[in-house]
């Protein structure tokens, strides 16, 4: 974790939030490299879920929630982790991150009885500060989806089964956030509410565990890497009748990074106003302040129905750990040298392709490549950058460290002959191509890599 930790930092992928006034804990920034494979995870995301199929639509709701939505949500009530004080130190700690009741931090074993503590950050809205007016930061994406619910479906006509897609960030006030951005209390997910018929559930849930696991195979995690495992009854959310768990290999262990769960009718029976006119499933809290009724029609009996919701929510941040240590390695050069190669899938990579002009002061040189780089910036591939440091081995070395796919020279053979020297980044290989097939070339290995 150490190496990557550094390489992040060093490159611009990830700082510590605030650094400058000694950082704030479990915040994270993503730096000029971070965003770029940030954003390109959640556009393969938001690729495979939205555009790739025809049942799913997009939503982009608000952060800051209505304190309802999380009271029937069971938010207030159980979004809890249990929580220790030492009475010595005074320091606070999750109290399953505690081992043999000793605490970590002064090794007293003078520890309190764990309490719940509720992880959801509140802020006052609007000018009073009266502690009246108050919403949630959203502890998850998902809950904006079912009030929406009524929305989307007047909206666009969607019968079941149908999906709503959203990413964004999410909030809890993590007792003791740790390995780096993998516990965070500022992250964000992934997620899909997929609304089925009652009884079709668990065929969509295993049939979305299967498409899950597919994808992040596809992103570039081995699978032999990814560990599905059933979250034993007892661990289960109050809403879910079957959570399949997507782990993956960290560097600090095989922990959670996508839950696939089975949240039955529970989400909209939670939301809907006049719940005694349907037949709920679950056990929901009585709701009397929903204005509406969250129910949908069923076109061939005309029967209104709750729907079973099928959740896949995977965290982004969860995500970018996953990716950059899956593609982090060091290779014995021929040489007898050491390179740091960073192997993302072109589709990921925060930069596509460098074009590098031989030299640096040389005009002609570095306005070839800067035409190079504007007409190949034109086909919307992503990030195409004209490195113009006038020294191609260290391009060459600092580019596989961030995991350009592509090194493209232009040399004075390319004034004469409007030729290019293309380099691999995995296997180093060089080829030269015309200028002409530069557009196709790239195309081919960005676009359809995977
Ligand atoms: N809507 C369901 C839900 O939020 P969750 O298992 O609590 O379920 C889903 O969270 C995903 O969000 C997790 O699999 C993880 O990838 C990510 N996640 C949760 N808490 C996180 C945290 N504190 N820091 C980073 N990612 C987190």
């Amino acid at each position: 974790m150490e190496e990557l930790v550094s390489l992040c930092k060093r490159r611009g992928f990830i700082y510590q939030t605030n650094e400058i006034y000694g950082g704030l804990q479990g915040l994270y920034d993503y730096g000029p490299l971070g965003v770029e494979l940030k954003n390109n995870l959640k556009d393969s995301w938001w690729s495979s879920m939205v555009y790739e199929r025809d049942d799913v639509e997009g939503l982009d709701s608000s952060i800051l929630t209505h304190p309802y939505v999380l009271k029937y949500s069971g938010h207030e009530d159980t979004f809890t982790d249990p929580l220790v004080d030492c009475k010595d130190c005074k320091s606070r700690w999750r109290a399953d991150h505690v081992k043999d009741g000793i605490c970590p931090s002064c090794g007293s074993d003078k520890l309190t009885d764990p309490r719940p503590f509720n992880l959801m950050f509140k802020t006052n809205v609007g000018p009073v500060d009266d502690g009246s007016n108050f919403a949630y930061l959203r502890p998850e994406t998902a809950q904006q989806i079912f009030t929406n619910f009524k929305n989307v479906i007047d909206s666009t006509s969607r019968t079941l089964p149908f999906g709503i897609a959203q990413m964004g960030k999410a909030f809890r006030n993590e007792i003791t956030p740790r390995n780096f951005i993998f516990r965070v209390r500022e992250f964000e997910q992934m997620e899909l509410e997929f609304f089925v018929e009652p009884g079709t559930d668990e065929e969509w849930h295993n049939d979305w565990v299967k498409k899950r696991t597919e994808w992040w195979e596809n992103q570039g995690i081995a699978r032999d890497n990814l560990h599905i495992i059933d979250v034993p009854k007892e661990d289960l959310s109050h809403y879910s009748k079957k959570t399949v768990d997507i782990m993956y290999k960290f560097p600090h262990g095989v922990e959670e990074l996508e839950g696939i769960a089975n949240r039955t009718d529970f989400d909209i029976g939670s939301h809907t106003r006049h719940q005694n006119e349907f037949k709920i499933n679950s056990k929901v809290i009585d709701n009397e302040h929903s204005v509406t009724k969250l129910a949908i029609q069923n076109k061939q009996t005309n029967e209104w129905v709750i729907p079973f919701v099928i959740e896949p929510s995977a965290g982004v941040d969860r995500g970018v750990l996953a990716l950059l240590n899956e593609a982090f390695g060091i290779e014995k050069l021929d040489n007898g040298k050491e390179r740091i190669v960073l192997s993302l899938k072109p589709h990921l990579s925060p930069i596509k392709a460098a074009v590098i002009p031989l030299k640096r002061n040389n005009n002609e040189l570095v306005s070839k490549a800067l035409d190079l780089k504007r007409m190949l910036q034109k086909l919307k591939l992503g990030r195409i950058l004209l490195d113009n440091s006038g020294n191609i081995g260290k391009s060459y070395r600092r580019h596989d460290e961030i995991g350009t796919p592509i090194c493209i020279t232009v040399d004075f053979q390319t004034l004469e002959d409007e030729t290019i020297t293309i380099r691999d980044r995995d296997t180093m290989e060089q080829i030269r191509i015309s200028i002409k097939e530069a557009s196709n070339y790239l195309k081919k290995n960005i676009l359809y890599e995977w």
